[in-house]
């Protein structure tokens, strides 16, 4: 049995599971705790520390999230193996009314889509306030064209925000604001180059797909593992370059941990090629500490981080954003001078005073909460009324979920089923490249647009439609 020698310091006012957390990290790290070894109980621990089980717990998520351990059924917690040379630095729709008519007609009383969110709690008085402000005769420079890159006060709050939240360094000059993600791919292929060969997961997000292929590059989509995109068929195949969710992958869910995500550094570094992190949702996350964002790891330049706020804020305002390394920024700046800025200096402006003046934080401290509360409503209306016919994928982070169903369904028979009992569910298979041999259909429920009650409704009813 291993010794816990930790000194939890109960006046730092840093968490008790985060001290204990970053204990196993380092105790693991630098080998005092050893591959296959067996981590107490949570009982026996919270015990011996003199702190509650739900501590210890949330530690041992955490542990597990970054792939320092996992928890094998009936047995315990067990540390995986580490290849400690990986480590090194690793310390630093339509219109609403549209909709609402077809949903009518089409009898739609629940819809789970992964593109709506809770618009319910957009703080609309703050910002129709700021966006008044920026209409004044003294801010008359407001109407004219902007900076390329985006407003500078912008990527300055920005640029602080993405290091306290997700640990990625970067001066405002690197950042780059543009309307949408598809839009910022396509100016990033060329600034990278079209002769550059692109990998993308498999399943992958179809937009950039759709993105990459209309910049007509060579593509190459890798498949999954249960940590995300497999390294090793990434080492195998010929890309230079690639596209990635780690936060949550879109659609499947999981979260790449830490080790994995050293090695993809690896692969960039030893090929002088590129990662695409795509973090799109990565504000919301419940269970354990987020993970640093690929771009904080890297210490060579290799990444280049996308950001939105479609999830966290609006999607309608546009605005999304990437940080570039040093050398692809220099390229911008010599062949994409002329290219002006795509989003309203008007809403870049408003959402600059939004974050300046601390309603931001707010705003995603309350999301947080809500979206949390929503997603536990979703699981429990879940487990109580589909049991073990259903398998809930991907639940660490952001505003879906998937759910594998072994009713002996396929996934259009249990979409339609769905629809005719008045939900609305979506598809995963859609976001293959390739056709896959479906074994177990895997179905997307996004919860950020639905009420508690309406999620528990709609689980209800596909229970019936089911069959469960
Ligand atoms: C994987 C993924 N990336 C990015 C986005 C955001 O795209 P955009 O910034 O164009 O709204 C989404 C959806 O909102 C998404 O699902």
């Amino acid at each position: 049995m291993i010794e816990i020698m930790v000194v939890l310091d109960y006046e730092s006012g840093e968490p008790l599971y985060i001290q204990l957390y970053q204990y196993f990290k380092q105790e693991i790290h630098n080998g005092r705790i050893k591959r296959g070894e067996k981590l107490p109980s949570k009982r026996r621990l919270s015990l011996h520390l003199g702190v509650s089980q739900n501590t210890v717990e949330t530690a041992y998520q955490q542990l597990e999230a970054e792939g320092y351990v996992e928890g094998l059924p009936r047995k315990g917690i067990f540390v995986k193996e580490v290849n400690h040379d990986l480590f090194l630095n690793a310390e630093e729709a339509p219109r609403q009314n549209q909709k609402d008519k077809r949903e009518e007609r089409e009898g739609i009383k629940v819809d789970f889509s992964h593109g709506l969110i809770a618009t319910e709690h957009f703080p609309y008085s703050v910002w129709r306030k700021l966006t008044i402000q920026c209409l004044y005769e003294d801010q008359s420079l407001l109407l004219l064209n902007g900076e390329r890159q985006g407003e500078l006060p912008l990527r300055e709050e920005i640029s602080k925000y993405i290091f306290q939240s997700r640990g990625v360094r970067c001066l405002p000059e690197h950042i780059i604001i543009g309307a949408g993600t598809q839009y910022l791919i396509g100016l990033l292929t060329m600034i990278i180059g079209r002769d550059s060969i692109y990998s993308i997961e498999e399943p992958g997000f179809h937009r950039t797909r759709e993105a990459f292929k209309d910049q007509c590059v060579k593509l190459i989509p890798l498949s999954l593992d249960q940590y995300g995109m497999n390294i090793e068929k990434l080492q195998a195949s010929q890309a230079n370059v690639t596209y990635v969710t780690p936060s949550h992958q879109f659609p499947m869910g999981m979260v790449m941990p830490i080790a994995r995500r050293m090695e993809l550094l690896k692969w960039a570094d030893s090929i002088g090629g590129y990662i695409i992190e795509d973090d799109y949702d990565g504000e919301f996350r419940y269970k354990g500490k987020p993970i640093p964002s690929l771009q904080g790891l890297d210490f060579n330049g290799r990444v280049i981080y996308l950001g939105t706020f479609s999830k966290s804020l609006i999607p309608s305002i546009r605005i999304s954003y990437m940080v570039l390394p040093t050398s692809l920024l220099d390229k911008y700046n010599q062949h994409f001078s002329t290219y002006k800025q795509t989003v309203s200096r008007l809403h870049q402006h408003t959402l600059w005073q939004f974050m300046k003046n601390g309603h931001w934080e707010r705003h995603l401290n309350k999301m947080r909460t809500v979206y949390r509360k929503k997603q536990h409503t979703l699981i429990a209306s879940i487990v109580k009324n589909l049991g073990n016919q259903a398998t809930i994928i991907g639940d660490a982070s952001g505003l879906h979920i998937v759910l594998s169903v072994s009713n002996n369904m396929s996934e259009e028979e249990l979409i339609e089923r769905a629809k005719e009992q008045g939900v609305r569910v979506y598809p995963t298979s859609v976001y293959y490249d390739y056709t896959k041999v479906i074994q177990e259909p895997m179905i997307l429920l996004g919860f950020g647009g639905l009420t508690e009650r309406e999620i528990e409704l709609g689980v209800r009813l596909l229970k019936e439609a089911w069959k469960i």
